[in-house]
């Protein structure tokens, strides 16, 4: 199939496009770059093998988009392109709505002028909000708390309404829990610009010397060890995912919503324990005050990923921190080194 991939020279994008093309499949990036790399789509297009063409522009911008849709005619669109920090979209909500609302919004119109049917959509857990129980299933009431989880909402029900307008649509939001690990290789994997929000990175970058200590945030929760505890699942376990979703649209009328995670939650200490065996050193941290915002705890039900796509993850802890120190100690500086 031809499958349009925005979103596609960043971080769960670049993964993804290594397996949607060894399944056999063709595809065509379409980024802005603002959080992106083209030595991404370089570094894989060297480990598939095959040319990847990577179209820079935004998907807010119709005629771009037309253009691209015209030229390649693709048959279904994964669509990661958007923003993702919590924070930013508490302090610039409206450059959450423009680009995740907006953009999508765009992008919907030109696949419904170019009659393409099928798109699997990045969604998220920080959808569900507040625990009412957990596991977390895709019953569980949705309540974003910040922008950014009311724009993946917002995304969602927009593609519930596209897809019911016509029976030849289908789509499926993939509600990613906590993705972390890169590709074995050590060719491609995180590469955040400036300072990471997120725990996996932040651990690397203490690992390898590019920051001096990790801050751990909160050591007072209710859980195992006090700290806070998430269901952090392997980025290409996480790819592959795609792929599945991409055959489900197939036979599939209208949108559907499916859980990505492994079922367990690990601890920030219990993470910081397994990166000190990969990367055989340790970590410096300390303990300080919450982070505003967060939940104590949250993981998936994903009982649902396995009945609908056949997926359930398969990596590992100890494959994630693996993955993650190849790819930061092979790249101390991401891909800066290597960009022009
Ligand atoms: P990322 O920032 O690495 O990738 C997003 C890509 O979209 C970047 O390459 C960026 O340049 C591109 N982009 C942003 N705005 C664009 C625009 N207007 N036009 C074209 N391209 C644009 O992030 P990621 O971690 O790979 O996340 C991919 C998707 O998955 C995002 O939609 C994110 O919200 C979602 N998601 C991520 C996580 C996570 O923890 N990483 C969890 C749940 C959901
Ligand atoms: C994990 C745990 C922190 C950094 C966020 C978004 C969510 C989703 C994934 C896109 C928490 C702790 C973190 C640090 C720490 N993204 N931590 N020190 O908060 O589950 O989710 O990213 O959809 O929407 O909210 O992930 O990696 O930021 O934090 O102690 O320097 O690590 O408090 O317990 P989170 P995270």
């Amino acid at each position: 199939m031809k499958i349009l991939i925005t979103g596609g020279a960043g971080y769960i994008g670049s993964h993804t496009l290594v397996e949607v093309i060894k399944a056999g499949h063709q595809a065509v990036v379409v980024d802005s770059l603002v959080n992106g790399h083209t030595e991404a789509v370089e570094r894989v297009s060297k480990l598939t093998g095959s040319d990847i063409h990577l179209a820079v522009g935004d998907i807010r911008d119709k005629s771009f988009l037309e253009s691209i849709f015209t030229e390649f005619a693709p048959e279904a669109v994964i669509h990661f392109a958007g923003l993702k920090a919590v924070g930013e979209s508490v302090e610039n909500p409206m450059a959450y709505y423009d680009v995740n609302v907006n953009g999508s919004r765009v992008l919907l119109e030109v696949m419904q002028s170019q009659n393409c049917h099928r798109i699997v959509f990045s969604s998220s857990a920080t959808v569900y909000g507040e625990p009412q129980y957990l596991p977390y299933d895709e019953n569980h009431p949705v309540a974003p708390i910040n922008p950014y989880g009311r724009t993946k909402l917002m995304v969602e029900q927009m593609l519930g309404d596209w897809s019911a307008a016509d029976p030849e649509r289908s789509a499926i939001s993939l509600r990613y829990f906590n993705p972390v690990g890169a590709h074995p290789s050590g060719l491609i994997g995180e590469d955040p610009r400036g300072r990471p929000n997120n725990l996996m990175p932040f651990i690397a970058q203490v690992a390898v010397g590019t920051s001096s200590e990790l801050q751990i945030f909160g050591g007072d929760y209710d859980t195992r060890d006090g700290t806070g505890e998430r269901d952090y699942l392997h980025v290409v376990d996480l790819a592959k995912a795609h792929v599945l979703s991409l055959n489900a649209l197939a036979d599939q009328e209208g949108h559907d919503v499916i859980n990505i995670g492994t079922g367990h939650g690990v601890t920030v200490k219990e993470m910081v324990k397994a990166f000190e065996i990969a990367c055989a050193h340790s970590i410096n941290t300390r303990t300080v005050a919450r982070r505003a915002g967060d939940l104590p705890c949250f993981f998936a039900n994903s009982e649902r990923a396995q009945a609908r796509l056949g997926w359930a993850a398969k990596l590992s802890l100890t494959d994630m921190c693996r993955d993650t120190w190849t790819w930061q100690s092979q790249n101390p500086s991401g891909y800066k080194a290597r960009e022009y």
